[in-house]
């Protein structure tokens, strides 16, 4: 039982009283003591209580008069589809009724952006939070108190919940180059986000294979960079190059008008869009459209296709490429509220900037050391131009090469390869984390064997889940550099939209708690199982989510002199048990129970499964080994 300090007369104290008091309401059959509740992220603090808010159609709804535009709408719309119940949504002043949900502007200066206070009594259910951002958030917390399905009058069990993010930026990253996906997507994927308190959606809009967003000075980046020749359905390494006769079929862009709706309804929901516009390299889908920007002399660019982009490095010696990318900036810029703006800056290959006669004359006369520093001035020039649009830059870490990105924001992704993670704090950069070990969500979740291609590595829910961001090495000042964290879904391998929620769901859910839930409130058991709640959620929001969390990695040790196969199986689920075959048949809960390694005969094909304890097999994708 949590510990409760509240005077409030709900709450269940230790000692008598309280003991009667559950009594008292287990008889009346009007309270779920010690039910837990299933919120992701997990709160920073709850305290139960006992007893049931009864809501129904007939609850009233009062918000604050100076937030009704934007909240009456979203409310009514999710209590409809939550409930299928139209609850009346009314802004200023409560009048008369008792029996209420009350969202309340907090005067309580200490309560910080974001953060909310919500509090369940069988009377009345209040909110309290001092911006949008901490009603809409106090309100996700409140509709996952409302059970799947539910309907006609629902129990909300009496609590009180004093919650806030532990970091500010809790970001997502979508790669809409490599597979464009419609603005539709983009829309449900927003609004599932922010179920969550994501609150920031990092939107990968150019790289080699598609320039996703409609530049009005500069047409062709749509109509010859948002296309490419069809590859698809054979492997992303073995592509093809496009030839110029082909037809490109594959593709798509977001008009302007479409990139400002998407940004509206993002901000209702509390998730802010920053653009990432890739330069100088990852910018084949550009060159294609406009070859002039190229190093050197060649027309025949075609947007590539998949597999490696060589010569996708814009030319950083010549005027006309800054020209260029100001024209485009100024009109992202104009588009975007976001105080931020991506320009990239990854993985650049510099062999033609060694060649090129106007990169190496600018090396000169900038009296550059080599092609690293040149990458700097060419960094440097970007910030420039995003400053003087009234942004603040962000840049992957490579842009901290060579002499350094003075006043911009660092995507810290290479740990492990690299230590951005701590040399970017450390050098004074605001810093986002996306570890590409922990974070990206492009990795497959389970058994190379039991999931589709895709890079290298495996980011399983637990992984991600368990991941801390900030390095142990960093004093509290460096750390406190530390925006946030992100997961990024690079689409290489995510070829449908089905795919593509397969990789977001449910590791988006374990990216929002690391990224909102301080690590004390932070329990892998505890979020499994919730977890495991919300696949209802998931479903009923027709979200095409992964159910790899019961996946089960199997391996074994042959020892020959004995004729023995030791047989390991392993899952990241807990609670659960494993059940086998050695006949090639289908496991059943009445198979053998695998309870740790276990001796078999070398040639048999074990098949395993993991099973619920009503013998439910959790999922259809079984284990299979040949024991050779
Ligand atoms: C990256 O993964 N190239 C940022
Ligand atoms: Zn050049």
């Amino acid at each position: 039982m949590i510990k409760n300090t509240s005077s409030n007369q709900y709450y269940l104290k230790e000692g008598k009283i309280g003991f009667l008091l559950l009594c008292l309401f287990i008889l009346l059959g009007i309270s779920h003591p010690g039910k837990s509740i299933a919120i992701i992220p997990q709160p920073q603090e709850v305290k139960m209580g006992v007893g049931a808010f009864k809501l129904s159609a007939k609850t009233k709804i009062y918000i604050p008069k100076e937030y009704a535009d934007d909240l009456k709408p979203y409310l009514t719309s999710k209590l409809k589809t939550d409930l299928g119940m139209d609850l009346q949504v009314y802004s200023g002043r409560k009048t008369g009724s008792n029996h209420y949900i009350l969202f309340e502007k907090s005067v309580d200066i200490s309560l910080p952006s974001e953060a909310y206070q919500l509090r369940v009594d069988p009377d009345k259910i209040v909110i309290k939070a001092g911006d949008y951002a901490g009603m809409f958030n106090a309100f996700q917390s409140l509709r996952q108190l409302i059970p799947v399905g539910a309907s006609g009058e629902i129990n909300i069990p009496v609590l009180a919940i004093n919650d806030q993010p532990r970091f500010a930026w809790r970001g997502m990253m979508l790669d809409v180059s490599r597979h464009f996906r419609s603005k539709e997507f983009i829309l449900k994927q927003i609004d599932q986000f922010s179920a969550y308190k994501i609150n920031k959606f990092h939107w990968h809009l150019t790289d080699d294979q598609g320039w996703r967003i409609e530049i009005k000075k500069y047409p062709k980046l749509t109509q010859k960079g948002a296309w490419r020749a069809d590859r698809e359905g054979i492997s992303w390494w073995q592509r093809s190059p496009a030839m110029a006769e082909e037809p490109k079929p594959v593709g798509g862009f977001y008009t302007q008008e479409e990139v400002k709706e998407i940004i509206e309804y993002a901000r209702i929901r509390n998730v802010e869009v920053i653009p990432e516009i890739d330069v100088p390299a990852h910018s084949k889908a550009l060159i294609a459209s406009y070859p002039e920007l190229f190093c050197f002399e060649k027309s025949n660019f075609e947007v590539a296709v998949g597999g490696k982009a060589p010569d996708n490095a814009l030319c950083a010696g010549r005027e006309n490429t800054y020209q260029f990318l100001e024209h485009v900036i100024s009109e992202v810029a104009a588009l975007f509220p976001s105080p931020y703006l991506h320009i990239g800056g990854d993985e650049c290959d510099k062999r033609n900037w060694l060649k090129c006669p106007h990169c190496q004359i600018t090396v000169k006369d900038q009296q550059l050391q080599n092609v690293e520093e040149l990458q700097s001035y060419f960094i440097q020039r970007m910030n420039a131009i995003v400053v003087s649009k009234g942004k603040k830059m962000i840049g992957w870490d490579e842009i901290l090469s060579g002499k350094g990105a003075k006043g911009a924001t660092i995507m810290a992704w290479r740990r492990g390869m690299h230590s951005p993670e701590i040399d970017a704090p450390r050098s004074g950069y605001p810093t986002i984390m996306t570890s590409f070990q922990h974070s990206y969500i492009s990795q497959v979740q389970g058994p190379n064997e039991l999931e589709a291609e895709g890079p290298k590595g495996i980011v399983t829910l637990s992984k991600l889940y368990n991941h801390e961001p900030i390095p142990q090495e960093l004093t509290k000042a460096e750390a406190d550099l530390v925006l946030g964290t992100q997961a990024c879904l690079w689409a290489e391998f995510t070829p449908t939209p089905e795919h593509t929620e397969y990789m977001l769901y449910p590791r988006a859910l374990a990216n929002a708690e690391v990224a909102w839930s301080n690590p004390a409130v932070k329990n892998w058991s505890r979020f499994q199982s919730t977890v495991e709640d919300h696949f209802a959620r998931l479903k009923r929001d027709d979200i095409n989510f992964s159910r790899s969390l019961y996946s089960i990695y199997g391996s074994y040790a042959l020892d020959k002199l004995n004729q023995k196969a030791m047989l390991y199986l392993l899952t990241e689920a807990e609670g659960y048990t494993i059940y086998y075959t050695v006949d090639g048949t289908i496991p059943t809960s009445n198979a053998m129970r695998y309870d740790g390694v276990v001796a078999l005969k070398p040639g048999m094909t074990v098949r395993a499964g993991l099973f619920d304890k009503d013998g439910n097999l959790l999922s259809s994708k079984l284990t299979e080994l040949k024991l050779k």
